[in-house]
């Protein structure tokens, strides 16, 4: 699939260019970013933004995951990322993921961008149940898929292994119907 551009008011979420590859390495290097990410390389290289725009579009073109850029208006710049992986055509359900930029943390880009992803996910692909799984411990993510209207729906408990630490996991669901209702 062609991803489309979706635009908001702070940021809009688009397809990640090779030209974006100097951007996403500045933003994406930074160790609070990458605290609670246990695939996200740190520290984070310009070869492996290249992998990673590279793995984006041959994803979206197999249909297997959907990752934009979530660009600032202001500067037209990448700073951050959203996407759908494990996309599950016949159960018509998805797995959340993003990471904002250290430096634009508390301006509602992630919120914006996350509403923006339901209205993909729920209206283009018409998919049923979006989720998403968060370590116990990162409560930025937690207070944000809770304000985004997602519901936790369990504790997977010691389910991860992270930075040689056993970590709780939640995981947070939305459907379609109750996002339909807050919107
Ligand atoms: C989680 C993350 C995406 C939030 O991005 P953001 O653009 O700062 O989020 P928003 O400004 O839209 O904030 C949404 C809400 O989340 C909460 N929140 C966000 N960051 C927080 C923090 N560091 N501490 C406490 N609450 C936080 C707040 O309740 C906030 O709403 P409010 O500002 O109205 O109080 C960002 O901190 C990040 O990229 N973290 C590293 C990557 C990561 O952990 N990704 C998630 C993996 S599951």
């Amino acid at each position: 699939m062609l991803l489309p551009t979706l635009e908001g008011s702070l940021i809009n979420l688009r397809r990640i260019n090779r030209s974006d590859a100097a951007s996403i390495q500045r933003h994406a290097n930074n160790s609070l970013v990458a605290q609670y990410l246990p695939f996200m390389p740190h520290p984070y290289s310009m070869e492996d933004a290249r992998l990673w725009i590279n793995t984006t579009h041959r994803l979206a073109r197999t249909d297997i995951g959907y990752h934009f850029g979530i660009e600032d208006r202001a500067s037209r710049e990448i700073v951050g990322c959203i996407g759908l992986k494990n996309v599950n055509r016949h159960d018509l359900n998805a797995e959340l993921g993003y990471w904002v930029s250290r430096a634009f943390w508390r301006n509602g880009f992630a919120t914006e961008a996350v509403r923006l992803m339901q209205g993909f996910v729920f209206g283009q692909l018409k998919l049923r149940r979006l989720y998403a799984i968060v370590l116990e411990a990162n409560t930025g993510s937690v207070k944000l898929l809770e304000k985004t209207g997602f519901v936790r729906e369990g504790t997977w408990r010691k389910a991860s292994l992270h930075k040689k630490r056993w970590y709780d996991v939640y995981s947070y669901g939305l459907l379609k119907e109750e996002f339909s209702r807050h919107s």
